[in-house]
């Protein structure tokens, strides 16, 4: 059997045929986000069934394109679709496009997702910066060290880079689109929460919450990548109606409805850095 090393850079291989230019900027496009793809000029799509060893993307509102082409005038990589946990998907398998990223000469990794709001003051529809995160499901980073990444216990105390975080509030300021900032909360799912778990994460600091982004921002700081990453606000987990249902068409929608401010501020970003 070969070691996941050698899958990394068979990986690595096959999609540095295909891109043209030298990216450095990569983009994770979460549920309904996938259209900040088509932003993207000059694009080469590569489905993630051509591509050697990955994973299928079966969660519904994501599609499984690796895509590389330009964005704010730079070269940049993008992944419409991701892959999650509750899929079945080992964190290794999770992870691996990040790995696979470093490889290619990804410097950052700028990632998105539709996050129930837990912050009392977040509406459907608003755009939070992830400013840190608590992670609730199994570290990524279990299991022998791959010290050619980094080290055994990787610092987190800046996992979201500062000076990315700066950057997009000046950006947001001038283009006036409203921005929140807060911390989000990385969950296995595929439930949504009870009333009870949303009040007990908001208690515990968080002010968004979802399923997915933690582990490949873990991954991407052990090698050293620097992260931006966005929350969509799909629901509002705080304030349960008797006939509220938390249900994934309305997150997708809600996603699908942002997707256009987050494009704007994700190109603007890209063109500054
Ligand atoms: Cl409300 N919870 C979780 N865990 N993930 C979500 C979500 C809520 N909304 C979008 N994704």
């Amino acid at each position: 059997m070969k070691e996941t090393k050698d899958l990394y850079a068979e990986t690595a291989a096959f999609l540095a045929a295909c891109i043209s230019g030298k990216p450095e900027t990569a983009v994770i496009l979460g549920s309904g986000l996938g259209s900040l793809a088509d932003a993207i000029e000059d694009p080469t799509i590569i489905p993630y069934q051509q591509i050697p060893h990955f994973m299928r993307s079966t969660a519904s509102g994501h599609k499984g394109n690796f895509i590389c082409g330009k964005l704010g005038g730079k070269s940049i990589l993008a992944m419409q679709g991701r892959f999650h946990y509750y899929e079945g998907y080992t964190m290794e398998q999770v992870t691996f496009p990040i790995r696979v990223m470093k490889l290619l000469g990804i410097k950052n990794l700028f990632v998105s997702n539709a996050a129930g709001g837990i912050n009392t003051t977040f509406k459907v529809g608003d755009l939070m910066i992830i400013r840190d995160h608590i992670n609730m499901m199994p570290n990524p980073l279990i299991g022998p060290n791959k010290e050619e990444y980094g080290p055994r216990f990787p610092d987190m105390t800046r996992a979201y880079d500062r000076e990315f975080i700066r950057l997009m509030e000046e950006i947001a300021a001038e283009k006036q689109i409203a921005l929140k900032k807060g911390v989000y909360v990385g969950l296995t799912g595929p439930s949504y929460e009870t009333p009870a778990e949303y009040a007990f994460y908001g208690k515990a600091g968080g002010d968004a919450i979802g399923m997915s982004t933690v582990p490949e921002v873990i991954v991407a700081r052990h090698c050293g990548i620097r992260v931006f990453g966005m929350s969509v606000i799909t629901n509002e987990g705080y304030h349960f109606a008797d006939d509220f249902v938390n249900d994934a068409n309305d997150v997708i929608e809600a996603a699908n409805r942002a997707a256009e401010r987050m494009t704007t501020l994700f190109s603007e970003l890209i063109a500054r850095i």
